[in-house]
């Protein structure tokens, strides 16, 4: 019989309280335990990031990528998960969001997700560090390089998200 870890956690700043078996992937456990199905499984294996959702391992610390089909839930303990469903609603969708949508920068959304949390996070960080314009791109290009897209969307993504970057004051200097 597995044994089972008692663990706390919080996923979109909802308080989490489990006991897991060791080798149960966070992606599995948003699906099927938090009925949180946006954040997707593609490869499985670390490669694609469509998975990717943020993790602020201590309170006030900048979000970081973690890939939730290779993250054992039994690792999270005190740690905060923002996946795609904290960003946006259908309702009130986020400025990532919609700047994808208004830029076409999906066909079959699948990698969407990935993309949007690895954009959200990039927002993070230009907040506390902002760059200058002529970084802009190598800085998105850091952001959501390494994300696959079957569909081949890369140039939209990257112009959708240099519009959202532009669009907030603050995050590019001169
Ligand atoms: S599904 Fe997690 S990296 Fe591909
Ligand atoms: S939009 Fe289809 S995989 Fe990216």
């Amino acid at each position: 019989m597995t044994d089972l870890i008692p663990i706390q956690f919080h996923v979109n700043g909802r308080p989490v309280t489990t006991r897991v078996p060791t080798d149960l992937a966070l992606l599995d456990f948003l699906q099927e335990e938090l009925g949180l199905s946006g954040t997707r499984m593609c490869c499985g294996i670390g490669v694609c990031k469509a998975c990717t959702v943020a993790a602020r391992r201590v309170p006030g610390a900048q979000a970081q990528p973690m890939l939730a089909c290779s993250t054992p839930v039994a690792l999270l303990q005190g740690q905060s998960i923002t996946t795609v469903e904290g960003t946006g609603s259908l309702e009130k969708p986020s400025a990532v969001q919609m700047a994808f949508l208004e830029h076409f920068a999906f066909q079959c959304g699948y990698c969407t997700p990935g993309f949007v949390m690895a954009t959200e996070m990039l927002l993070g960080r230009l907040r506390a560090q902002p760059v200058r314009r002529d970084q802009l791109d190598a800085a998105i290009e850091a952001a959501v390089g390494q994300h696959v897209c079957r569909c081949t969307g890369y140039v939209r993504y990257h112009q959708a998200i240099r519009a959202v970057v532009l669009a907030e004051k603050g995050l590019v200097i001169a």
